[in-house]
């Protein structure tokens, strides 16, 4: 029995999936997080390790989500819900829809704050704000800015408002509209900046930096690093990506698809470290990390240059617009499920769960000010909606994918939606069911701090366990032999 659902919104354009999704994953993640864990964890050769794991868990994730949203059409609760009900499984497993949506919505609740400064800095370089400060008025400018609850609150509260403005648009003519002038004018500006980077005289170090291969700087910490930023980076286990696949037209491949997306966002977030570190070592700073690299030495780099202010402008331009097109995806999997399932116009649920995240956000940015006192195990909301979303919610959502993807859901479905060859199919498969669900736990284990991994020594029993679990799942279940034969 096939049950296609039929589609009700579609991408127009044929670059309309692939520019979205490349928006939703090129985000602050790249141009922040990445280049900063590849100088700290072992330059070329962390490069390497990431990318093991986004073609042995990104990739092969990402693509069963494609094919949930695609085959159930609709937002992750009832998409989930119809793909399993159609493989005669209980309805119970659309709880990893329910927790995918509150993911994506949560994570922008503590987004909006950071995109907010982005948004903020672009002002204050606009507007010369910056000028003529020393390595101390900075620090105490990105204090002040936080410091003030008004201030803050009003760049996350625009943040908030553009994106509402957008989704509540629709997916083709709010979604897929912005981000087809905005990625490319991203990729535009940095493309400019590495080649004003190239001109700064520290081109080799940033190069050295990010590329030179330390082996032995590469710690098991940034293995498993490199495994978790793979989800993050690819917007996965957070409704947007499915959602997003919801929208695909049936004859596009979700393989190639994917693969152009984790390509783009890769080598996004490549440029993005050949456009920061050059500046930062030719003005023989450190490469510091968290908000000081973008927020207080860049700015501070940019000013003693040549052009600078122009080249401030065009990067936190490229920044907020990274940070919004990650934003909008973020939170279409909520606007959706309230169109279609509770026949809430676009615009009223775009605006209703505004409303909401403008109230999560709020709190989520007077941890920097106000509220700095309001913590719950030394942590903050800011901090405390990070830690649940990374550490918590995108594992066990991706676990959750792989697993129903893997060994619950009748394997014709995956099988006409991924259309591989049987090669590749069974490659794929063998990913989601062991190699995917196995990366997860070790990053679970290791966040929750159970057991201290060290991954160069037990490597061994690693794959022990790899060709342990492969081989009890494929003779364990005929359920699974009726089904790779149906
Ligand atoms: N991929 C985005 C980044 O790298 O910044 C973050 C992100 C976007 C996470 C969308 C989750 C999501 F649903």
């Amino acid at each position: 029995m096939t049950t296609r659902q039929r589609p009700r919104t579609l991408w127009l354009g044929r670059w309309g999936f692939v520019l979205a999704a490349t928006g939703s994953a090129v985000g602050l993640g790249n141009i922040w997080k990445f280049p900063y864990m590849t100088g700290e964890y072992g330059g070329g050769a962390f490069v390497l390790v990431y990318l093991a794991c986004i073609l042995a868990v990104g990739i092969p994730v990402m693509m069963a989500e494609i094919a949930f949203g695609r085959r159930g059409r609709g937002s992750p609760i009832d998409a989930i819900r119809r793909v399993v009900r159609e493989s005669g499984s209980g309805a119970w497993w659309s709880l990893f829809g329910w927790m995918a949506m509150l993911c994506g919505f949560l994570i922008l609740s503590f987004y909006v704050v950071v995109a907010g400064w982005s948004f903020s800095y672009l002002w204050k370089t606009l507007t010369g704000g910056l000028n003529g400060t020393s390595v101390d008025d900075m620090a105490m400018i990105f204090a002040a800015n936080n410091a003030n609850p008004w201030h803050l609150g009003f760049w996350s509260t625009l943040v908030t408002l553009l994106t509402m403005v957008i989704v509540g648009k629709g997916v083709r003519e709010g979604i897929e509209r912005s981000v087809s002038w905005m990625m490319p004018g991203l990729v535009i500006m940095l493309a400019l900046m590495i080649v004003y980077a190239a001109f700064s005289g520290g081109f080799s170090d940033g190069v050295a930096f990010l590329f030179s291969f330390e082996v032995g700087k590469l710690s098991s910490e940034g293995l498993l690093a490199a495994l978790g930023h793979a989800f993050f980076t690819l917007s996965l286990a957070s409704g947007a990506i499915l959602t997003y696949g919801a929208y695909l037209p049936d004859q596009r491949s979700i393989a190639r698809t994917t693969v152009s997306v984790a390509i783009a966002d890769t080598i996004v977030a490549l440029m993005a470290g050949l456009a920061i570190f050059p500046v930062i070592f030719a003005n023989g700073m450190d490469p510091a990390s968290g908000p000081g690299l973008l927020f207080m030495s860049l700015p501070l780099a940019f000013q003693a240059m040549p052009l600078g202010t122009l080249f401030g402008v065009i990067f936190f331009t490229m920044l907020s617009m990274a940070a919004l097109t990650s934003a909008i995806s973020m939170i279409e999997a909520t606007v959706a499920w309230l169109n279609e399932s509770r026949g809430i116009s676009r615009a009223k649920a775009s605006w209703g769960a505004g409303s909401l995240l403008w109230v999560i956000s709020t709190l989520a940015m007077m941890s920097f000010n106000v509220g700095s006192e309001w913590t719950l195990a030394g942590k903050h909301v800011f901090d405390w909606l990070d830690f649940l979303t990374s550490r918590f919610m995108m594992p066990l959502g991706g676990l959750g994918m792989a697993l129903m993807a893997g060994f619950l859901l009748r394997h014709e479905i995956f099988r006409s939606e991924l259309n591989l060859t049987p090669v590749q199919h069974a490659l794929w498969l063998f990913m989601v069911r062991y190699v995917s669900p196995l990366g997860i736990v070790l990053v679970f284990i290791d966040s929750l701090g159970i057991v201290t991994l060290d991954l160069a020594a037990q490597w061994p029993w690693l794959l022990a366990i790899l060709v342990a679990i492969t081989a009890v799942g494929e003779m364990a279940s005929p359920r699974l032999k009726r089904q790779l034969s149906e």
